[in-house]
């Protein structure tokens, strides 16, 4: 379905940008992309490609400045550069931090109904960090969070379980990085705890857990980014604002107990986070996710900005 008046900007034209631009070009759910980047040239290019794969969409890609991505109802933030498989998303802070206070600067002042997704790593702390520069209201900046670990997560569930992966209520929570927790006490496949249809999965948690959070990187050594799975995920958060859907999306948000950003399962309509959903996690898990909080708040306090 297509709105005929929303305009999505992504800011940042590189692997993921221009991913997100394709993915959003064949669902077809905003009237306008605004392709913006630093590098013009490459930009200039992307676009020139994109709109060779626009031809069946009824969706236009153009290029423009960051004054024609501040007045776009969606800023997709996916600029900076991403991690080698070798390295952290939290090693990116200074340079991706750096990046994101330029691009801000630059959009500023933002409308002040703009919906901000950031996508760029390490994305918790960059939600954070665009939150205080932004000057939007906290709800509409927000993070993709562990959105992709979920779906991650998911798939590995459906391939043990051999049915569709959307059968399965599963979330990677807390950091969309090293510290993420799998909220397995919450699982459940088709209204049913996982526990009672997968009857081995005490076992093989910790398996599962490390191929979602590895997985990456193992895609990272091989091709040296990732872009189509976060792609996906991006264009289905923007559709589910565009047509606020108000779905359930696992994103990186402010949580005001924890006194930072990271994931948990969020409502998403058109005006952002709508609210958080209280998750029952077991002691273990939350305990898990307040050593999350507290490695997020810690890299902040030795932030220079
Ligand atoms: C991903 O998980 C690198 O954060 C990126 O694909």
């Amino acid at each position: 379905m297509l709105s005929t008046t929303t305009t999505i900007a992504i800011v940042g034209a590189g692997y993921v940008g221009s991913a997100i631009a394709n993915a959003l070009l064949l669902r077809q759910v905003a009237r306008d992309i605004v392709l913006v980047d630093i590098d013009e040239d490459m930009c200039r290019a992307q676009v020139q490609d994109l709109s060779d794969a626009a031809f069946s969409s009824a969706t236009r890609v153009t290029q423009g400045t960051y004054r024609d991505a501040s007045l776009c109802d969606i800023i997709v933030i996916a600029a900076g550069i991403g991690p080698r498989f070798d390295e952290s998303r939290l090693s990116l802070i200074d340079k991706n931090l750096g990046t994101l206070k330029q691009v801000l600067g630059a959009m500023r002042p933002l409308r002040q109904d703009a919906i901000v997704v950031v996508v760029a790593n390490p994305v918790d702390l960059l939600t954070y960090f665009a939150q205080q520069l932004s000057g939007l209201p906290k709800c509409q900046v927000f993070g993709s969070g562990t959105s992709l670990d979920s779906v991650r997560l998911r798939a590995a569930l459906a391939e043990r379980l051999q049915i569709s992966s959307s059968a399965i209520q599963a979330n990677v929570l807390g950091e969309h990085g090293d510290s993420q927790v799998v909220a397995w006490s919450t699982a459940t496949v088709g209204g049913s705890p996982l526990s009672n249809v997968f009857p081995f999965h005490l076992d093989d948690q910790p398996e599962i857990a490390k191929a979602t959070k590895e997985k990456a990187f193992d895609i990272i050594k091989a091709k040296g980014h990732t872009s189509y799975g976060i792609a996906a995920v991006v264009s289905s958060i923007c559709e589910c604002i565009i047509l606020d859907r108000r779905q359930v999306h696992p994103l990186s948000h402010w949580q005001e107990s924890l006194k930072c950003c990271l994931s948990l399962p969020a409502i998403l309509g058109r005006s952002g986070v709508l609210s958080t959903i209280p998750t029952p996690l077991s002691e273990g898990e939350r305990a898990l996710i307040e050593k999350s909080a507290k490695e997020m708040r810690q890299v902040v306090h030795q932030c220079a900005w």
